[in-house]
């Protein structure tokens, strides 16, 4: 089968096409013939700068769509030929991956396989941060940095759902903009954001910042809190030093500072995010949240889409073609 590794991290043009072994599922997974396979940001820090990267070569690839192949010992209710999304643990650049059958989901009602794999981690990840971990209220205002992207054009409009007083966004370009505004966001803003959330808010700030960037964007979103405001971060897409956030800052207004990891949790705590999945496919099925497939490559041009990513002009979700 054809697969898309790295030998070496760098830039898109490490991306290679191999020749491989097709995969058999071990106990507790399930192979699966990819059909679609989402890219995600994590894909360029793992080819870049070795993000959750075990070993040399790698096959990047989070996520997919497609259809059971094999099923391998101790896993029930899934089946040969059923049609799937599956969070993966990398391998999903492929034209056949595997995958722990409980990060395995079968297509929602109505979802088809090329929205199927833009589900798996953007969705349950913008669904915990602003409802898990972020536990946010009606009538509460949200800071989103990177919201023209996956997991931003999925925030927007959860929030805006879920009855955010305002959904405030932070975009790198004025095209960006005009695209998350068209996603639930109410005000979006083009670079600087500190002293414009201000104004916005007319000085108090917002009730939840949620920050994939870290840095000094992240010291941003926190100087933007309201009194008892939460931050999640949930990236480090600067590759900023980690953050340390201590007594002085979180005292005397009384803030939180919390952090989310699908990948974590899915080792972690499997069932719950089971749970947290399942309820937000459901925001995808009844239409609360739709989440634009703005570009598709074939799977021998993952490094296109790498670049597209990389230079930060890509907005919604970009998905690599296998076999639709
Ligand atoms: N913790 C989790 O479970 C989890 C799950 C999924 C994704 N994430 C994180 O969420 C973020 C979005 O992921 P995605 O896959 O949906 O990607 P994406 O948003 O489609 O694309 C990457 C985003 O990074 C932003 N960005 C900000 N600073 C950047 C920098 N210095 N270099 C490059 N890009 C920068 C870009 O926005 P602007 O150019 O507009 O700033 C762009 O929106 C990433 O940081 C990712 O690691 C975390």
């Amino acid at each position: 089968m054809r697969a898309v590794e790295f030998q070496e991290y760098g830039g898109p043009e490490v991306l290679r096409v191999v020749e491989a072994e097709v995969p058999e599922p071990g106990p507790g997974q399930v192979s699966i013939d990819v059909a679609y396979v989402g890219v995600n940001f994590a894909d360029l820090k793992a080819r870049s700068e070795g993000y959750r990267v075990p070993s040399l070569p790698f096959r990047p690839g989070l996520e997919v769509s497609g259809r059971i192949r094999a099923v391998g010992a101790d896993v029930e209710g899934l089946e040969v030929g059923q049609e799937v999304a599956a969070l993966t643990e990398g391998g999903a650049y492929a034209e056949v991956t595997v995958a722990d059958a409980v990060t395995v989901f079968p297509l929602p009602e109505g979802v088809d396989l090329r929205t199927g794999a833009t589900l798996p981690t953007v969705v349950p990840t913008a669904y915990a941060l602003l409802h898990t971990v972020g536990r946010l209220q009606p009538g509460e205002t949200v800071l989103v940095q990177g919201a023209a992207g996956g997991v931003g054009t999925v925030l927007g409009q959860l929030a805006k759902a879920a009855g955010a007083g305002a959904v405030y966004g932070v975009v790198s370009a004025e095209a960006k903009a005009k695209y998350a505004l068209d996603h639930g966001y109410d005000e979006v803003f083009v670079g600087s954001f500190a002293q414009e959330v201000r104004v916005a808010t007319g000085g108090r700030g917002v009730d939840l910042a949620l920050d994939p960037v870290g840095g000094e964007t992240l010291r941003g979103s926190l100087a933007s809190l309201a009194p008892f405001g939460r931050l999640v971060s949930f990236g480090n897409a600067s590759s900023a030093e980690p953050w340390t956030v201590g007594q002085p800052e979180l005292y005397p207004t009384g803030l939180s500072v919390a952090g989310f990891s699908i990948l974590g949790l899915a080792k972690t705590a499997p069932a719950a995010l089971r749970e947290i999945a399942e309820r937000a496919f459901r925001t995808v099925v009844d239409g609360t949240v739709s989440l634009p497939v703005t570009a598709e490559f074939g799977l021998a041009e993952a490094e296109e889409a790498h670049r597209l990513m990389g230079t930060r002009s890509s907005t919604g979700k970009l998905l690599l073609r296998v076999a639709g």
